[in-house]
């Protein structure tokens, strides 16, 4: 009992004066000092995180598609490996770990999913920053990149209407036009379609007599109800459209009052007198 407090004061004596030589060197170095004791710099120890690419180039990625990689996880080390997390830069990044326990000499995987829709036109980068317990870069950042663009061709392979109003295809074909009526409604649901052929449009161009040799109450049921056979789709609520009788109406009066402009402007390119306005 004595003995071993002797023995114990002799250590507390020894640490001390060692901390002091250290102190007044001012040199410390753990693997130096203490002989091997402790490494806690030796990295060919312990778990030990190894990734077969750091930055992943998806080239040219379509708006409307996907991307998708897998990274190897592979653990170098000598004890088990542990993923904490995989965590993207942004929502529009998915990343989901496999096995999170890693033995030695074992491989696991990391799939990241890039969510292309609604980003801009060009290039992306976005980083995966993946906590584990390797001795190295316990914190380690993997990078994905690519350039979005966005494809007519591959539009044009699925020329249906099936869902055209719902989830993707409503982004570009529905929701700009949510809350408008008249012009704007028609900017937004229709012009989409209606154009120019130069502009690669199926539907006509709404100054064309095809589009106008209508009465309010044709163009009232074509919208609504669409046109048979062809890409025009239903718009109206109760076939599953996303408008309603006060859309319609708004949409219907717009091409009126169209029509109406461009029979005058036509009478005055012509040299005809403009008529008189309707007094009814
Ligand atoms: C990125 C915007 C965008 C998305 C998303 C989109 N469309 Fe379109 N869609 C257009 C444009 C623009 C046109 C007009 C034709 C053109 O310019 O290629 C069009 C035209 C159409 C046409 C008529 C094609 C023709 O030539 O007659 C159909 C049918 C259609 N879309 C269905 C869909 C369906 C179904 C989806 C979802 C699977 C969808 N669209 C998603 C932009 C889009
Ligand atoms: C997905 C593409 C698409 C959208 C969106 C679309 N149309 Fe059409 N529309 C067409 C096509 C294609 C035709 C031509 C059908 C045919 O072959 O006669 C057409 C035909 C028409 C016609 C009849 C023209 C004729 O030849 O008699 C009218 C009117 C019309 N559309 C109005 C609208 C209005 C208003 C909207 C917006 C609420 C709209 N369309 C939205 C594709 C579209």
């Amino acid at each position: 009992m004595k003995q071993n407090r002797k023995y114990l004061m002799s250590v507390a004596f020894g640490c001390a004066a060692l901390l002091a030589l250290v102190l007044a060197t001012g040199s410390f170095q753990p693997t130096r000092a203490f002989g091997g004791l402790f490494t806690p710099l030796d990295t060919n120890k312990g778990p030990k995180l190894t990734v077969n690419e750091l930055d992943h180039d998806f080239g040219k990625v379509e708006q409307q598609g996907s991307a998708e990689v897998t990274f190897m996880l592979s653990n170098t080390g000598t004890d088990t490996l542990e993923i904490m997390s995989a965590n993207p830069s942004c929502g529009c990044t998915a990343a989901v770990i496999g096995t999170k326990k890693i033995a030695p000499g074992k491989v696991s995987t990391l799939k990241v999913t890039f969510d292309p829709h609604n980003k801009a036109e060009g290039g992306f980068t976005k980083t995966i920053n993946v906590v584990s317990n390797s001795v190295v870069e316990p914190q380690k950042t993997l990078r994905i990149h690519g350039v979005i663009y966005l494809s007519k061709l591959a539009h044009k392979d699925m020329m249906h209407l099936d869902g055209v109003f719902q989830g993707n295809c409503g982004s570009c074909h529905v929701d700009k036009g949510k809350g408008e009526l008249g012009a704007k409604l028609y900017e937004a649901d229709c012009a989409i379609c209606h154009g120019l052929k130069a502009d690669n449009k199926p539907g006509p161009d709404i100054v064309s007599d095809d589009m106008m040799n209508h009465t309010p109450e044709q163009w009232k049921k074509i919208i609504a109800d669409g046109l048979a056979n062809t890409n025009m789709p239903q718009f109206h609520k109760r076939n599953k459209g996303p408008l309603g009788d006060e859309e319609i109406a708004s949409l219907v009066d717009y091409l009126s009052a169209f029509k109406k402009n461009l029979v005058r402007e036509r009478m005055m390119k012509s040299g005809a007198s403009v008529p008189h306005p309707p007094t009814n």
